[in-house]
C-alpha cells in the first residue's frame, strides 16, 4: 500500500489567508498549487535525511550540540510540509498526497564514520540546503501577499540553519583531514554534484512563469535553474575548495557526465 501524507487536518487547524485569488486566472493558480503539494511532500519527506544523519553524527563522535541541532531539524522539516498544507488548502487543494518512493541514504560502507558523516553532510547542508536557501529566498522576494512572505519566511530562517550547520562541520573538522581523505572526499563530490544537477534539470524543461503566478508560488523553470547554477558556483564550490576539497573539478566532471547522458 502506498504510504499517504494526509495534513488536511493541521492546516485545518490553523487557516491561511490569501486575499485577491479570484482575480488569479485558474491556471497560474493550478500552477501555484501544484508546486505547493509537491513541495509539501518533499519538505516532509526531508525529515527522514536528518533522522539518518543522526546515528551518523554519534559514529563520528562529533558534540552534543550538533546532535542535538540535527534533531531539532528532523521537527523543522515536518513543521514546513504543515505550512505548505496549509497554503495548499488556501489555494483550494486538498493537503492529502502520496508519498513518492522515499530513496535509501547511502549507506557509505566503504568510507569510516567521519568520512561517510562528511559525504552526507556535504550533500545534505552545503548543497542542498543552500540552494533552498537561495531558492526559498527569491520565492520570499516575489511573494505577493504577506500570508504567503510569512510562510517562507519561516521555511527560510529553519533552511539557514540546516545549511550553516553544515559549513560550521565542515569548518570544525576540515583542518583535521589528511590529504588521502580530501582527495577520497573530492572524488564523491562527482556523484554528489550529479545527483544535484539530475535533481534540479527538470527545471531547464519547465516554462517561465508570470510574474502574478510566481507571487502565488508557482516555479519559474529558467530563473529557478540560474539560481542553482549562481548558488552552486558561487557559494558552495568556493565554501569546498576553503577545505582543500578539488569541488570545481568534481562540478565539470558532474556536468560533463550529464550532459553526454
Ligand atoms: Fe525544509
Ligand atoms: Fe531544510
Amino acid at each position: 500500500m502506498t504510504p499517504v501524507l494526509d495534513l488536511r487536518r493541521e492546516a485545518r487547524r490553523d487557516p491561511l489567508e490569501i486575499p485577491g485569488l479570484d482575480a488569479i486566472p485558474a491556471e497560474e493558480r493550478a500552477a501555484a498549487l501544484a508546486n505547493w503539494r509537491e513541495r509539501m511532500v518533499s519538505e516532509h519527506a526531508s525529515a527522514r535525511v536528518f533522522a539518518a544523519l543522526i546515528p551518523r553524527l554519534m559514529a563520528a563522535g562529533v558534540a552534543r550540540r550538533h546532535v542535538a541541532a540535527v534533531s531539532a531539524m528532523i521537527g523543522q522539516e515536518l513543521d514546513h510540509a504543515v505550512l505548505c498544507a496549509r497554503v495548499v488548502v488556501a489555494l483550494g487543494g486538498e493537503a492529502k498526497l502520496p508519498l513518492p518512493p522515499l530513496t535509501a541514504v547511502p549507506a557509505h560502507e566503504d568510507a569510516g564514520p567521519l568520512e561517510g558523516l562528511l559525504r552526507d553532510v556535504i550533500s545534505v547542508s552545503c548543497c542542498s540546503e543552500t540552494v533552498a536557501v537561495a531558492l526559498v529566498a527569491t520565492e520570499r522576494e516575489q511573494a505577493g501577499t504577506a500570508s504567503l512572505r510569512g510562510v517562507l519566511g519561516k521555511i527560510l530562517a529553519d533552511e539557514v540553519k540546516h545549511a550553516r550547520f553544515g559549513w560550521r562541520l565542515l569548518d570544525e573538522v576540515g583542518p583535521t583531514l589528511d590529504a588521502r581523505t580530501r582527495a577520497r572526499l573530492s572524488a564523491y563530490l562527482v556523484a554528489v554534484f550529479e545527483h544535484q544537477i539530475a535533481f534540479h534539470s527538470p527545471f531547464l524543461r519547465l516554462p517561465s512563469a508570470s510574474d502574478r503566478a510566481v507571487s502565488l508560488g508557482a516555479p519559474d523553470g529558467p530563473s529557478n535553474w540560474r539560481v542553482f547554477v549562481d548558488t552552486i558556483t558561487g557559494v558552495t564550490i568556493p565554501g569546498l575548495e576553503r577545505h582543500g576539497l578539488d569541488a570545481e573539478r568534481a562540478f565539470r566532471r558532474a556536468t560533463s557526465a550529464v550532459l553526454a547522458a
